[in-house]
């Protein structure tokens, strides 16, 4: 596929996103061909520190993979910290995934239409959890599993990696991992730091995204780091 010569609108959804538009479709080919081959249908989106940009790319990255095809995405808010994306998709923060795995909620109630047709967003639901205990409760890794059968891509939107205890562990759970970079802040050594400790823990990172860069550079999203 030729993604770099393809059309792609724009959503009309405010995530601040003016000129980036354009290499969130160049990202998403650019996904699509790193997974190819392989079967990476679970993504955690990571970074090395906190505001990176994340919460921005994940949503872009996500309608950009709704937009190719028929492709059924999954977006989870699994920044617990943090949790950002009913903001940006105009949706109740609860019920989401807390409330799920505790069994206050039914799946059906946290899985949440979005303006994007085939774009679904899961958010963080009720945030006073300790982040490490719940996402190492098996239900957590059950859920994914459950959930991969309905969707083509499940993408989660996870804490930063330096300075949260549950990044490692997470990195395991999904099939691959891609780092925000943010060009104005992280530090290139930085960014080579956490990419080999994701891969020191058994994560896979499948491809890093230049946030927020100002300079032309030839590729948003490189192989590997
Ligand atoms: N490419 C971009 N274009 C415009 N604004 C951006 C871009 N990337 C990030 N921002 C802005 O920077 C701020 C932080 O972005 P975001 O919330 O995505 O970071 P994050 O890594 O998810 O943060 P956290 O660690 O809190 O989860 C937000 O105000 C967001 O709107
Ligand atoms: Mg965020």
């Amino acid at each position: 596929m030729n993604y770099l010569q393809r059309t792609v609108t724009k959503p009309d959804v405010g995530l601040g996103l003016s000129e980036d538009w354009n290499e969130f479709v160049t990202i998403e080919g650019s996904i699509l061909t790193a997974a190819k081959g392989d079967e990476i249908k679970t993504m955690f989106i990571t970074s090395c520190n906190e505001g990176d940009g994340k919460s921005v790319t994940t949503s872009a990255m996500a309608m950009a993979l709704t937009q190719g095809s028929i492709n059924r995405v999954l977006l989870i808010d699994g920044n617990l910290a943090r949790p950002r994306l009913h903001e940006m998709l105009h949706l109740d923060s609860t019920p989401g995934l807390t409330d799920l795995l505790f069994g206050h909620a039914k799946v059906e109630d946290v899985i949440k239409m979005t303006a994007i047709p085939n774009l679904f967003c899961m958010p963080a639901g009720e945030t006073d959890v300790d982040p490490v205990s719940f996402f190492r409760s098996p239900f957590f890794a059950y859920m994914l599993d459950k959930l991969q059968k309905k969707f083509d891509y499940i993408i989660f939107d996870g804490p930063d990696y330096m300075g949260r205890s549950e990044s490692p562990f997470l990195a395991t759970v999904f099939d691959g991992v891609i780092l925000v970079v943010s060009y104005q802040d992280t530090r290139w050594k930085v960014a080579k730091i956490v990419k080999d400790r994701i891969n020191d823990v058994g994560g896979r990172v499948i491809g890093a995204v230049l946030n927020r860069r100002r300079y032309i550079i030839p590729e948003s999203l490189y192989g590997v780091l």
